[in-house]
Order: C-alpha cells, then sequence, then structure tokens
C-alpha cells in the first residue's frame, strides 16, 4: 500500500528522491491528482501506463516547473509564448512540437512528434518538480477511464497498490483537468476542455479557437482523452434531468434542485460545481442506485468542461 506522505519539505524531499529512483508519486495539481514518473525514463513512464491499465498510444503530459524548462522538450512559437505568459503557471497544457534533441521518452509522447507541455500553479507540485529537477509525465491518478482523483484518498483508494506514495495536498481547488490546446499548426484547437475557459485563450491570441469536443474512437485518436466513454463511475449516468426517476439518484446543480440532493453548487457557480465534479459522482457512485441522474449545467465558461466529462460518463460503454 502507497504511503500517505504530508506535505513538509522534507517528505516532499522523500517522493522527490523516489521520483529520481524511477519510482511512482502521485501528487495534487490544481486540477486533479497526477500519477507522476520520471518522464526521460522509460522504465518509468512503462510503470505509469501499466499502474493505470492505460493503452499506450494515449501520450502522457510531460509537467515542468516553468515555461523556461519547457523550452528544452518543445518548439514553442510566438503563440505559445504568448500563451504560456497568460496561463502558466495553471490549467493549461500546451501540445507543441517536439524538440529533435527532446530527452522525453518516446513512450511517454506515443511515438508522436509533439509533446504536451504544462506547468502546474500548486505548490506542493511546483516544489516536487524544482526538487526533482525532472520534467514529470503524469497523468491523473485513476484507473484509465474512470472518474479523475481530486484528494490522496480517491488515489489511495484506486491506486494505492501501484505507487510509492502520495502527498496529500487537500482536495484541488479547479477539480476538472487542464485544457489542453494543441498549437501544432496555425490553427489553435483545442483537444479537450478544462481549466481555462476557450474565450480566455481566444482573448490572448485574438483569433478564434476551435473546440474539438467530438469524440473520436478511432484505435489512435488524436487526444485520447476524447475517446466516448471515459471519466465514468460504475453506474451508468443520466444527463439533463428535471428530477430523479425510481431506483435513481439526483445530482443537482442551482437553486431549483431539492433540497435533499446532493449539489455541484447550489448557487449555481461553475467554479465550485468543478471543484465538486468528480468527488460528487463518487460519492453517488453507490450499487444500491441503478443510474445516477444529473441536472444540466450550463454550456458557458467551465461549464464546457463539465459538460464534456459528464457526457463522457454518459456515453455508452
Ligand atoms: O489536469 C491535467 O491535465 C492532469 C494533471 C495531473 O496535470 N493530467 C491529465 O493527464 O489529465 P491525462 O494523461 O489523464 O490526460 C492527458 C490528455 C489526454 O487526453 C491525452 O490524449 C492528451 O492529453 N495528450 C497528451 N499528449 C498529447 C499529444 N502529444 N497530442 C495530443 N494529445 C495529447
Ligand atoms: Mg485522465
Amino acid at each position: 500500500m502507497a504511503r500517505r506522505l504530508q506535505p513538509t519539505l522534507t517528505e516532499i524531499g522523500d517522493a522527490a528522491r523516489a521520483l529520481r529512483q524511477g519510482k511512482l508519486v502521485a501528487f495534487p495539481t490544481e486540477t486533479v491528482y497526477g500519477l507522476g514518473g520520471d518522464a526521460t525514463s522509460d522504465r518509468a513512464v512503462a510503470a505509469i501506463f501499466s499502474a493505470k491499465g492505460r493503452p499506450s498510444f494515449n501520450p502522457l503530459i510531460v509537467h515542468v516547473a516553468s515555461a523556461t524548462d519547457a523550452v528544452q522538450f518543445a518548439e514553442v512559437s510566438a503563440n505559445a509564448q504568448a500563451v504560456a505568459r497568460s496561463f502558466w503557471p495553471g490549467p493549461l497544457t500546451m501540445v507543441l512540437p517536439r524538440r529533435r534533441d527532446c530527452r522525453i521518452s518516446l513512450l511517454a509522447t506515443a511515438g508522436l512528434d509533439s509533446v504536451a507541455i504544462r506547468v502546474p500553479a500548486h505548490t506542493i507540485a511546483q516544489t516536487l518538480l524544482t526538487m526533482t529537477g525532472l520534467p514529470l509525465a503524469a497523468p491523473s491518478a485513476n484507473p484509465s477511464g474512470r472518474l479523475s482523483p481530486t484528494s490522496a484518498d480517491h488515489v489511495l483508494a484506486d491506486l494505492g497498490d501501484n505507487v510509492e506514495f502520495v502527498i496529500d495536498g487537500g482536495a484541488c481547488t479547479v477539480g476538472v483537468e487542464s485544457t489542453v490546446l494543441s498549437l501544432l499548426d496555425d490553427k489553435p484547437r483545442i483537444l479537450r476542455p478544462g481549466g481555462v475557459p476557450a474565450e480566455a485563450i481566444a482573448e490572448v491570441l485574438q483569433e478564434p479557437v476551435t473546440i474539438e469536443t467530438g469524440a473520436e474512437d478511432s484505435a489512435a485518436p488524436r487526444s485520447p482523452g476524447r475517446l466516448l466513454s471515459h471519466y465514468a463511475p460504475s453506474l451508468p449516468v443520466r444527463l439533463n434531468a428535471a428530477a430523479a426517476e425510481p431506483g435513481e439518484i439526483l445530482l443537482g446543480f442551482g437553486p431549483s434542485a431539492p433540497k435533499d440532493a446532493l449539489n455541484l453548487s447550489p448557487i449555481g457557480d461553475l467554479q465550485e460545481a468543478a471543484a465538486n465534479l468528480f468527488a460528487l459522482l463518487r460519492r453517488l457512485d453507490d450499487p444500491q442506485y441503478c443510474a445516477i441522474a444529473v441536472m444540466p449545467v450550463p454550456e458557458t465558461g467551465l461549464g464546457i468542461a463539465i459538460n464534456d466529462r459528464l457526457r463522457r460518463a454518459a456515453a455508452a460503454r
């Protein structure tokens, strides 16, 4: 069973040492907990794929401490620099051309000639990255296809046997994964909506940013977080529910929800709803019910990321 570490400098130091030895450490970011390993080590990256049961065609996000570090691994265009200045550190991942001399394991990028890079803002993630001095590959710390973890307890319950340490940083404040923005060609595209809304990126780039939420189910999707069924609890999920049908349990949103229902945000705040999303879906994922019925969430700002996760949770498996 993994050891739970407290976020002291001594214990983060233990985690950094384990990472340098090629072991896996789960750590908090402001979005969700990541399952981290040395991104330059084929062995550590292979251990991540195996711990998650993740198909190896699905590349991992590489986390670095600052935009300056990103330059070692990726070609950073003027657009990418502008986006980095506005949103790093933060809940944003950029898919950029992989540099020829990039030291990242080819397994981490699934053999693609691009690399997904993120600079997380969370203090614990920042400290860990600085202490290891390594780029860390870190997918969400959950079994492939299931709900992402937003607390150390979620990670211990799901992957406790497969990691050395889990650094306990409490609940994640953003609660949905980072926005994955591809800047591989002259058309900026969001491959996965997330913590940074599309409009904010469009404003910085001064051009439209398309959201490619269309689910793909081919064998080699461009961003496999877009696989149709993903982020799924064990129970079926029914969307846009006005109320629970017999046997169902309701997940409410906003002030019109029944008072006794669990509510993503009683005041209808999308930021609060995103932060609660995965934890509440986990709480309601109880075999005494036949399905989780979810009230509608507005399709604006962070609501786009929330609805993206809900649609995949509800998709046929
Ligand atoms: O918030 C997050 O992004 C969390 C925290 C831990 O940083 N990480 C996370 O990683 O959600 P993961 O591996 O569960 O999701 C990574 C997404 C996947 O949809 C993957 O397909 C996409 O990023 N991705 C990674 N590298 C890519 C690449 N080179 N081209 C296109 N998509 C890529
Ligand atoms: Mg994931």
